[in-house]
């Protein structure tokens, strides 16, 4: 072929890596292996571990799905060829932003369902199933996502499935398809939608199995040893860290540049932390340490600036911050204004509604606030305000992707630097907060300018193509949910652990997960967010390197997504800290197979 030709044959998803990758075998834990070593349904046993309920009113809510599953935890076994159940039909949607590894998810139900059983896929999300837009989903489609990135097969949205209307919609849809079972591939918000659905269905007498599938790059949709982490996580980490470490060089080389990246991750600062381990970058801010020491913003300010001196001090003008995207909800000043934001535009909201501009709204919530919060409201850069007071999400969330904290800390930190050099006795000497530094050095530190860049990383580490980990957890997590709703189970969310050692398959009882939260000031069920904790060993390895990294070029660099080679079956190392693995090395999901669906 020529290479005009094959620049066009390699249109459409068809670059020789995703060719490649297309084929590649994938480990496939032994439960889902028949003895003729075929991929399989497996069928589920109780075990003797059970969830704690996380809220006194759970089984009010929760009636139904609770008495049926008692919060005990399911575990998936090897099933008999003759045990195979036929007929059945199924649907799934993905439901909120895409992750890495969605369509692998698909694969492992088309998988688990073979040829006697029928998969309907629902276009854009939890509105196609309000809709009933499903289409059937055949085999050569599975074999052209096999490996691939994005949610693009099916689409996807972000519409919260909460009216009685929307309920009713929900099981016309699962009654005109005849659904015995419905998978939902979503966050902890979708996952608690699935939850109030299985609910609903038990109530209306409804045979249609609801299953949870956890996604979500954020990683913040974990149960601990159950469910060390949400897929999507290890590529988005990944991408990032390959990103950074470029970013890292970059800084090393031209020396000129500080470089600030915000991080996705919309409350977990958890990829922030898995990067930082990663690439040990000079600052890497992790929100849930700035809300547990109460830190202001200005303080935060402080802590960068400091570092950037000292740096300086060495003779070090470059660098890499991390900043995770949630940072602002953390703070507690900003956390404070954005409760009584919410308040303010649940209760006002048609008098907000009907104010012609944003600068309108903006005057009319100031004076609607506590005099601290409007003071700290009015300090902050007016777009900044008016990302905060912009329509929250359908879940009630601030949409923090919108919010630029990166330019927000460049723009104090340039202010805090350049308030050093006017008044240098308040910064340097000797004595509480102060930084110790010889006259020569303060007017050194005065002469040299401080260049930032600022970036944004989200949208390209969640759409991109899995790395092996992620190709190998959806395609069990997909695995997992297809054999849960053939072995007629509802109200349970598929979840993987031992990632070091063949993998565990797991029903979660999704009731279980579930607690109270104040939403657009109001109480709600949802489920709860797993977000860094202080005393887990991967903050405090993290801890315990970082003022070493702060002070030099001290990053490291680990490159590409790999599919082949030395890091191509690393375990993210926040989950092998965690979790307690011997290494981050190597993965055991079961054997590689050659994934067929029959
Ligand atoms: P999910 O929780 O739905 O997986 O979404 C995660 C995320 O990627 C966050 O990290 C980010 O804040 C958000 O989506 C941004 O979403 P969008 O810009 O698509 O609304």
């Amino acid at each position: 072929m020529d290479v005009f030709h094959k620049v066009g044959e390699t249109a459409r998803k068809h670059s020789p890596l995703e060719e490649a990758i297309r084929k590649l075998p994938i480990p496939v834990s032994s439960v889902f292996l028949g003895k003729d070593g075929k991929i399989r349904a497996a069928g589920f046993r109780e075990t003797g571990m059970t969830l704690v309920s996380r809220h006194e009113r759970i089984a009010e809510v929760f009636p139904r799905t609770l008495s049926k599953s008692k919060n005990v935890i399911l575990e998936a076994v090897a099933k008999d060829e003759s045990e195979r159940v036929k007929g059945k039909r199924v649907g799934v949607l993905f439901s909120g932003g895409p992750a890495a590894g969605g369509h692998n998810v698909l694969a492992g139900i088309a998988a688990a369902l073979g040829d006697g059983n029928t998969l309907l896929g629902i276009r854009k999300g939890p509105k196609g199933l309000i809709k009933g837009d499903l289409f059937e989903i055949n085999k050569e489609s599975i074999k052209s996502i096999l490996n691939t990135g994005g949610f693009d097969f099916l689409g996807t949205d972000r519409t919260k499935i909460k009216s009685p209307e929307q309920f009713e919609q929900v099981k016309q849809t699962a009654v005109k398809n005849r659904l015995d079972g419905l998978i939902v591939i979503g966050g902890d918000d979708s996952n608690t939608n699935a939850a109030f659905i299985a609910e609903y269905f038990e109530a209306e007498g409804i045979g249609c199995s609801v299953i949870g599938i956890p996604k979500t790059i954020d990683g913040d949709l974990a149960a601990g040893a159950y469910l060390p982490i949400s897929f999507g996580f290890d590529t988005a980490s990944k991408v990032f860290s390959e990103l950074v470490g470029n970013l890292s060089q970059d800084a090393a080389s031209a020396v000129k540049y500080y470089h600030f990246v915000k991080l996705m991750g919309r409350t977990a600062s958890k990829i922030t932390l898995e990067v930082a381990l990663q690439t040990k970058p000079a600052v890497a801010l992790i929100s849930e340490e700035i809300a547990e020491k109460e830190m202001s913003l200005d303080s935060v300010v402080d802590y960068v600036a400091r570092i950037i001196t000292l740096r300086r001090m060495r003779g070090i003008n470059n660098g890499v911050v991390l900043v995770p995207e949630g940072l602002v909800e953390f703070i507690p000043e900003m956390r404070r204004l954005i409760d009584e934001l919410n308040k303010a535009l649940a209760e006002y909201e048609s008098d907000i509604k009907a104010l012609p501009t944003v600068g309108d709204k903006r005057e009319f919530l100031l004076q609607r606030l506590t005099a601290a919060s409007a003071h700290f409201m009015a300090s902050l850069p007016v777009d900044i305000q008016e990302m905060l007071i912009l329509d929250r999400d359908d879940h009630g969330n601030v949409k923090v992707s919108q919010i630029e904290t990166e330019k927000l800390l460049i723009e104090k930190i340039h202010d805090r630097i350049s308030e050093m050099k006017l008044n240098p006795d308040r910064y340097f000497g000797t004595g509480e907060g102060k930084i110790e530094a010889t006259p020569e050095q303060v007017e050194d530190f005065k002469k040299v300018s401080l260049s930032t860049q600022s970036h944004f990383l989200g949208y390209e580490g969640r759409s991109s193509k899995p790395t092996k980990f992620d190709a190998a957890f959806t395609l069990q997590l997909g695995l997992a949910a297809g054999s849960l709703v053939l072995a007629g189970k509802t109200g349970y969310m598929a979840a993987i652990t031992d990632f070091h050692k063949g993998g565990r398959v797991l029903g979660l009882p999704l009731a279980g997960l579930i607690t109270a939260e104040t939403r657009k000031g109001k109480e709600e069920f949802v489920i709860e967010k797993s977000l860094v904790e202080l005393g887990s060993a991967s903050f405090k390895t993290f801890a315990q390197n970082r003022d070493e990294w702060a002070k030099g070029d001290f990053f490291s660099s680990p490159g590409a997504i790999q599919y082949w080679g030395p890091t191509s079956n690393q375990i993210p190392i926040i989950v092998a800290l965690e979790q307690d693995y011997p290494d981050f090395d190597k993965f055991d999901l079961g054997a590689e197979k050659q994934v067929e669906i029959d």
